[in-house]
């Protein structure tokens, strides 16, 4: 099903993040909310999936993302989103994998997220990268009412070898070295 690359976010393309926000979460962060993270948070890096162009005609299009906060010594994962259509080709871990690099090169340590204790696809990716669970916050989540999942990756260590990446080649964008 095509190509992929991860890139940074531009507020340009804040319409069509709010799309798939709106589309993947049942209590979505606001525009308001999401444009801060774009543009007006120092921590806050924003990365974009997007799909490249099938054929002459066809166009670049946004198929997930993800925001993540670099706080002196800690990765703070703080949204993450995949299309449905897209979903199973790596794009998730290889959006995590980025943020990972980024917080190490900026001398983070350990790396840090909340999810609801419901979300087994997530708690699959979290755990395939190592992350493991540290407590559990009651009623954490609204919409509905439901308990979060602290998850840490402490130290940033891939579990096989060191990160290294290679955008643009779809589901083999991205890999762990022995
Ligand atoms: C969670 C989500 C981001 C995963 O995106 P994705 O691109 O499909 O994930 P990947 O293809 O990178 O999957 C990586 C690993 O995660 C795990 N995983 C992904 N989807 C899974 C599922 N439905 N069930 C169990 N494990 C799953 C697997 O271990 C997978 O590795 P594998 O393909 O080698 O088996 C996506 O399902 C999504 O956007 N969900 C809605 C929004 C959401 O829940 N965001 C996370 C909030 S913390």
């Amino acid at each position: 099903m095509g190509e992929w690359s991860i890139e940074p976010a531009t507020v340009e393309s804040l319409p069509d993040i709010l799309e798939i926000e709106e589309a993947c979460f049942s209590a979505p962060w606001t525009r308001k909310m999401l444009q801060a993270e774009l543009s007006g948070n120092p921590f806050a890096h924003f990365l974009l999936a997007k799909q490249l162009p099938q054929g002459e005609s066809g166009s670049v299009s946004l198929v997930g993302y993800l925001c993540f906060w670099v706080v002196f010594e800690e990765v703070r994962l703080m949204n993450l989103a995949v299309v449905e259509s897209m979903r199973h080709k790596g794009i998730a871990r290889a959006l995590v994998m980025q943020a990972l690099e980024t917080g190490l090169a900026q001398g983070a340590v350990k790396a840090l997220l909340e999810v609801r204790a419901s979300n087994q696809a997530a708690h699959g990716l979290y755990r395939s990268l190592g992350f493991c669970n540290v407590t559990t916050r009651p009623n954490y989540y609204t919409n509905p009412i439901e308990d979060a999942l602290l998850m840490e990756l402490n130290p940033i260590v891939p579990k096989t070898g060191r990160f290294t990446h290679e955008f643009g080649r779809g589901g083999e964008g991205i890999r762990s070295l022995q």
